[in-house]
């Protein structure tokens, strides 16, 4: 593992060059991954294995349109897409990729077919985290891993046909094989991540519900609507409000940041901007400080994961799921934006 500086803080990371894809190829080179669920992540993980050389099958339940998505994609049914029951018995490591709901619901038949030696990889720590929620308990003579991708599944595929790789954690919940270490860093090369760090099954669960319902998602849309309805209840135009809060950011600001940090950002903006930023962004820091502290305290009581469980294992879950994002998606603020890109110079 290379040891590599991070701040001042030293971490042990996996990366291409010390874990090359041809390593993976050899560590895995006598196992049939079987890729259970075929929805966001399922189809990124199982193409790029696949073009990395890897044996891959697909499991999709039938009479499913994402069973038609698989066929499409390449998947040949009776020879690389199957059931999932035929795909758990017929795989060696079982990516346990349905939804986090679906991870519930089909834990006993895919419990039968973890017999002794198999590998059950996760790319999420939450049917393990809150085992006593899920009833996601794996048997002892099987190794349980885990590989994260920070990014959907669309853009691993995406950034992996660049050449590129999304960067991903890495966890060992149980080693029964002693070779736990070398399956999931030859998977996570496999998957194509760009490097591996380490972390734990809780650990991975809790920060990605604070990242996903703090900066990355939830908190990112509040800070727009707040300050969008500000700039409109001043007499700003929704061009106006919207190019202020969103698009100057997704389309100029944020690539800069991607590229080369928020001070390079700073130091390359006008003067007035710089000196606003600087002066502003603590005071941000501070008024939402608090909120992130309630936030991390309901995860890690599992409160949160309790009405993800509740919510998604309902019936009418995907319909009431389109209320909520038609909502989003019917405010003026998204319609102006819907405006906003349709303006675009490349989608004229
Ligand atoms: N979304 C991402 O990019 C992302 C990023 C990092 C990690 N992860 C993790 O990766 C895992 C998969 O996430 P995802 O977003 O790819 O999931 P998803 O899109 O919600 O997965 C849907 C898949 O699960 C199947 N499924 C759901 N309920 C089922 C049931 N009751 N019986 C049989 N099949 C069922 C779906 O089949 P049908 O289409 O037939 O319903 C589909 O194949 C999760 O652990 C997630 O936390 C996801």
């Amino acid at each position: 593992m290379a040891l590599l500086n991070f701040g001042g803080v030293e971490e042990h990371v996996i990366t291409r060059e010390e874990f090359p894809l041809k390593k993976a190829q050899e560590v895995l080179k006598n196992e049939t991954i079987a890729v259970i669920g075929y929805g966001v992540q399922g189809p990124g993980q199982a193409l790029n294995l696949s073009d990395n050389g890897f044996n891959v099958i697909v499991g999709q339940r039938k009479n499913s349109k994402t069973w038609d998505k698989a066929k499409n994609d390449g998947w040949v049914p009776g020879e690389t897409l199957f059931e999932i029951e035929e795909a758990c018995e017929k795989g060696t490591i079982l990516q346990y990729l349905l939804s986090d709901a679906g991870q519930i619901s089909l834990w006993p038949t895919v419990k039968k077919h973890l017999t002794k030696g198999k590998a059950l990889y996760f790319s999420h720590g939450f049917g393990i985290t809150y085992k006593e929620r899920t009833g996601i308990i794996p048997p002892d003579d099987v190794d349980v891993i885990l590989v994260a991708p920070k990014g959907s599944g669309t853009s691993l595929r995406r950034m992996f046909l660049e050449g590129r790789g999304l960067n991903s954690s890495y966890a060992i919940f149980q080693d029964a094989t002693g070779k736990a270490k070398e399956r999931v860093s030859a998977l996570g090369i496999g998957v194509g991540s760009g490097y591996l760090f380490q972390t734990d099954f809780r650990k991975e669960v809790f920060s990605d519900l604070t990242g996903e319902r703090g900066t990355l998602m939830g908190a990112i849309q509040g800070i727009f609507a707040a300050q969008y309805e500000v700039l409109r209840s001043n007499g700003h135009s929704p061009s106006e409000a919207f190019n202020e809060t969103v698009e100057e950011l997704t389309q100029s600001l944020m690539p800069l940041v991607a590229e080369n940090g928020m001070d390079w950002m700073y130091a390359n903006c006008s003067t007035t901007a710089q000196r606003g930023a600087l002066d502003w962004w603590k005071k941000f820091r501070d008024a939402s400080k608090p909120v992130f502290e309630e936030l991390y305290s309901e995860v890690a009581a599992g409160n949160e994961a309790q009405r993800s469980i509740d919510s998604n294992s309902q019936d009418d879950y995907r319909e009431k799921l389109e209320e909520e994002l038609k909502e989003l998606r019917d405010s003026e603020m998204w319609q102006a934006g819907a405006t906003v890109r349709k303006l675009r110079p490349e989608n004229n």
